[in-house]
């Protein structure tokens, strides 16, 4: 690694300027550690790319699997038009809790919907839901359990539609994500992801590094082709 403080000073740099905390977010990341959550949010430049992103595809129905306290689903969810939806996915009932408050604070609370339980169990549960009554979704933020990223992966294209994006989180890690022959369980997910990402016949797909606040870490977008 080289200048990591360098980087830390230009990312506050440039989330002063084009990212700055308003009180819904300084809120949700206060309470989020007052409950002992990890800091494992994305940086605010990065949830402000989310946010434009989901403003660019005209996103009227967004899903995010793996909520943690809500940061980046207050960032998804202010792209949202009045009559949006959000749904987003998430394991543990205490951090639900949270990002329950924190969209609340945020005036998110109509919008969006944080559905506690393994993600895996959610999505076929979306899926039967959008059997009786198709909603796509025009974007999918995948941020959870590294390990599951190619089914997540999988589940993203069932439930999108032509010209939907998908985000995935994490696909850097320091790294560690071109050791071929790693047993690291998440590091095999994430290649996992990003091999589908590169063959899937509905997919097309770039991967961007970053650095700053949360090291040196990336992500990939796919778009969902017809
Ligand atoms: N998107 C959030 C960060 C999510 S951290 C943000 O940027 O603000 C990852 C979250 O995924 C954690 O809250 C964790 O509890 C949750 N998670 C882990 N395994 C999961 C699973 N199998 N199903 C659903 N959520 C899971
Ligand atoms: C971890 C998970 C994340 O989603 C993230 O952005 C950073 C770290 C983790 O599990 O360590
Ligand atoms: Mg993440």
């Amino acid at each position: 690694m080289t200048e990591p403080r360098l980087w830390n000073d230009v990312d506050d740099y440039l989330t002063a300027l084009l990212a700055p905390p308003d009180d819904a977010f300084s809120a949700a990341l206060r309470d989020s550690d007052a409950a002992g959550l990890p800091h494992i949010n994305v940086a605010p430049t990065h949830g402000k790319l989310l946010h434009l992103l989901a403003v660019i595809q005209g996103a009227r129905r967004i899903l995010e699997i793996g909520t943690l306290g809500g940061y980046s689903t207050i960032w998804l969810g202010r792209a949202l038009p009045a009559d949006g939806r959000l749904i987003s996915l998430e394991y543990d009932s205490k951090h639900a809790e949270v990002a329950r408050r924190n969209l609340a604070r945020a005036g998110l609370d109509k919008i969006t919907e944080v559905r506690v339980g393994a993600a895996l169990d959610s999505l076929a549960k979306l899926a039967d839901e959008q059997a009786e009554n198709p909603a796509p979704f025009d974007l999918v933020f995948i941020d959870a359990d590294k390990v599951n990223n190619p089914h997540y992966v999988e589940w993203a294209v069932r439930l999108t539609r032509p010209g939907s994006l998908i985000v995935l989180d994490n696909v850097v890690r320091g790294g560690a994500v071109t050791d071929a022959t790693s047993d690291d369980p998440s590091i095999r997910g994430t290649r996992g992801a990003l091999e589908l990402f590169a063959s899937h016949p509905k997919l097309d797909a770039t991967a961007i590094q970053t650095v700053g606040v949360k090291g040196y870490d990336g992500f990939a977008l796919a778009r969902v082709l017809p």
